[in-house]
């Protein structure tokens, strides 16, 4: 069972410039509630509850204002800092510690999940023991993600960024790793734009027959928020889903109360935290 999970918080923000000049990309709004609450929601519904936060330097203070230690979700969070966006496997170096020898997921603090049966897709990944394993979806622009081709529904090739595909099935920002995972980090290279590359560690399980693909299935979405129109497409969609339905996405207390992770008492505490708002109004609702 994969119990740990690693969010990567950090980056420079840089597609989404002035505005990430001064505030760090996960912590803007997605509709009503920080970016960072959505792939945090994703590991919660996956039954994970050790949790390691990497942001940038210096900004450790300002996560952990409003996710703290955890505690009032009924997990357990810790930070590392990073001090320069060295590469997505660089979370497994820098996370060698907290991962001591187990399985570990991996998820990007700017990527959106939505889809039907998820909670069961991440359930079953979370059972992963040997190898790794990938979410794949369909995308229109194929140049900006990592791209893998599949035959008979194994992955034949993978690809970052490429300029000619004939694929267009992306690489999602979720990862499920067995406990090689620090040891196959240390032996990459950083790629041509100066990074450790996420793509070249999975070709390393790729290439001994190890990599295996979950398909998020054309019902479902899945954004990276790492541009400015993605951005407001992914703020658009929540938007429309909650006020249609009137249920939250990723709303982290819901998910903790209804896993019995966290008690009565703890809800009050945690709509005292966030005061006047629709959000607590939300949570009130839920008691
Ligand atoms: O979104 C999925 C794509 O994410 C995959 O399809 C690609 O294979 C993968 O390389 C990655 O591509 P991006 O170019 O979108 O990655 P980006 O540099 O935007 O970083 C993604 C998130 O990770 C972002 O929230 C910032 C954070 N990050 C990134 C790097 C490189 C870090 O915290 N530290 C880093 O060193």
């Amino acid at each position: 069972m994969i119990k740990k999970g690693i969010i990567l918080a950090g980056g420079l923000g840089t597609r989404m410039s002035p505005i990430t000049k001064s505030v760090n990309k996960q912590l803007l709004p997605i509709y009503d509630k920080p970016l960072i609450y959505y792939p945090l929601s994703i590991f919660m519904l996956a039954g994970i509850k050790e949790i390691l936060i990497i942001v940038n330097k210096g900004q450790t203070a300002q996560f952990k204002k409003i996710l703290k230690n955890g505690e009032s979700l009924g997990i357990k969070i810790q930070y590392k800092e990073q001090k320069n966006p060295n590469g997505l496997p660089e979370a497994f170096l820098l996370g060698e510690k907290f991962i001591n020898n187990d399985c570990v997921a991996l998820i990007l603090g700017d990527n959106f999940f939505y889809a039907q049966s998820l909670t069961k897709s991440l359930q079953k990944a979370t059972k992963l023991k040997n190898g790794a394993k990938v979410f794949l979806h369909p995308v229109n622009n194929p140049k900006l993600y990592g791209i893998a081709t599949i035959k008979n529904k194994k992955i034949v090739s993978l690809k970052e960024k490429p300029s000619v595909t004939k694929s267009n099935l992306a690489v999602t920002g979720l990862y499920f790793f067995d406990k090689n995972v620090v040891k196959l980090s240390k032996t990459l290279k950083p790629s041509k734009r100066n990074e450790l590359e996420i793509i070249d560690l999975l070709n390393k399980y790729r290439k001994k027959n190890k990599l295996t693909a979950e398909f998020l299935g054309r019902g479902g979405a899945w954004l990276d928020a790492g541009s400015i129109d993605d951005y407001y497409d992914t703020t658009s969609f929540v938007s429309a889903i909650q006020k249609r339905q009137g249920f939250k996405i990723a709303c982290l207390e819901e998910i903790a109360l209804n896993k019995k992770w966290i008690n009565n008492k703890i809800m009050k505490e945690n709509i005292k935290f966030y005061g006047n708002c629709d959000y607590s109004r939300y949570l009130k609702k839920l008691l």
